[in-house]
């Protein structure tokens, strides 16, 4: 920083307030799973919920980050210790944000990214999904393969969903947007397919990626709750806190026919994807791996 600013710089004020990771997105890949599960390891601390976008904060990715650093700051806790505790804040829009990674490595150099991915046309399933419970008119009245398979000659509003269905799925372009401001070595990549039938491995991998101690025993805290379908927080005895009733929700296996085109629509994006993993360094995921059987 410079003299000048340190001079004017208030006595109270801090940066100790700011978050040491991000969870970027994008929606409906697990990203809340991650957040919760975090929450319960004794050095990690999430941001407080925001009241205004679905309890997330959304600072860097829209009109809040002209709210300000302060704004910002006020929904983090005071750390007990800011060199042990991590502070995190998840807000699942940024991943597929122009301005996000520009803005956020402005302001947290040293941050680290935790990126969360399942296979991009499940990923578009969920969220078509996920609009029609919100009761989005156009999701309520057109079939998913009618969505995705929208042309400029198909109505307005229908090309309208189908972008922001299909856009969050271009994974490399957007990762490679990220990895323009941050180093490789700042992104995490979790598979959340993995995240969904193994958190304990994904959580050891996380606590390592981010190298906070004590090492925190995901075994004993989750358990696998029969009736939800999905790991859970394991509370006294047998009893278990799971995610609410819009994270993991029961619907109609994809068509054959809407994969296949969803497949098509998302090839050249996946072997991108592929090949950021191999430049990472990084075991692509096995669903990624499925979806190019038989590419390079
Ligand atoms: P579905 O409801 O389509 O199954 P996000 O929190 O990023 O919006 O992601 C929501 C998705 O997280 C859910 O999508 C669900 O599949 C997945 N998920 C992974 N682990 C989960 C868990 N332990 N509990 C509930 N949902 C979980």
């Amino acid at each position: 920083m410079w003299q000048r600013h340190k001079d004017i710089w208030s006595k109270e004020k801090t940066c100790d307030r700011l978050p040491k990771f991000l969870i970027i997105g994008p929606q409906k890949t697990g990203t809340t799973a991650l957040h919760s599960f975090l929450s319960l390891h004794p050095a990690i601390s999430s941001s407080f919920p925001s009241p205004i976008s679905y309890e997330e904060v959304q600072f860097f990715s829209g009109p809040n980050y002209q709210r300000g650093i302060d704004w910002y700051m006020d929904f983090f806790p005071i750390p007990s210790n800011v060199s042990t505790d991590f502070l995190f804040e998840k807000s699942a829009n940024y991943f597929d944000s122009e301005v996000a990674p520009p803005r956020a490595t402005a302001l947290l150099p040293r941050a680290k990214i935790i990126a969360v991915l399942i296979n991009p046309a499940d990923r578009a399933y969920s969220w078509y999904q996920h609009q029609r419970a919100h009761q989005d008119v156009v999701a309520l009245n057109y079939s998913f393969h009618e969505v995705v398979s929208a042309r400029r000659s198909s109505p307005p509003a229908l090309q309208a969903l189908q972008r922001r269905i299909l856009g969050p799925g271009a994974y490399a372009s957007h990762l490679d947007r990220w990895l323009h401001h941050y180093q490789p070595s700042q992104l995490l990549i979790v598979d959340g397919v993995l995240l969904r039938s193994n958190p304990v491995q994904v959580m050891n991998g996380v606590q390592k990626f981010l190298g906070v101690t004590p090492h925190y025993n995901y075994t004993q805290a989750l358990m696998f709750d029969e009736t939800k379908g999905f790991w859970c927080q394991r509370l006294d005895g047998a009893r278990s806190r799971c995610l609410g009733k819009s994270k993991g929700r029961k619907y109609p296996d994809m068509s054959a026919e809407t994969r296949a085109l969803l497949s098509e629509h998302y090839r050249e994006q996946n072997l991108e994807l592929l090949r950021l993993f191999n430049r990472l360094g990084q075991a692509p995921p096995p669903w990624l791996r499925e979806e190019l059987h038989g590419a390079s």
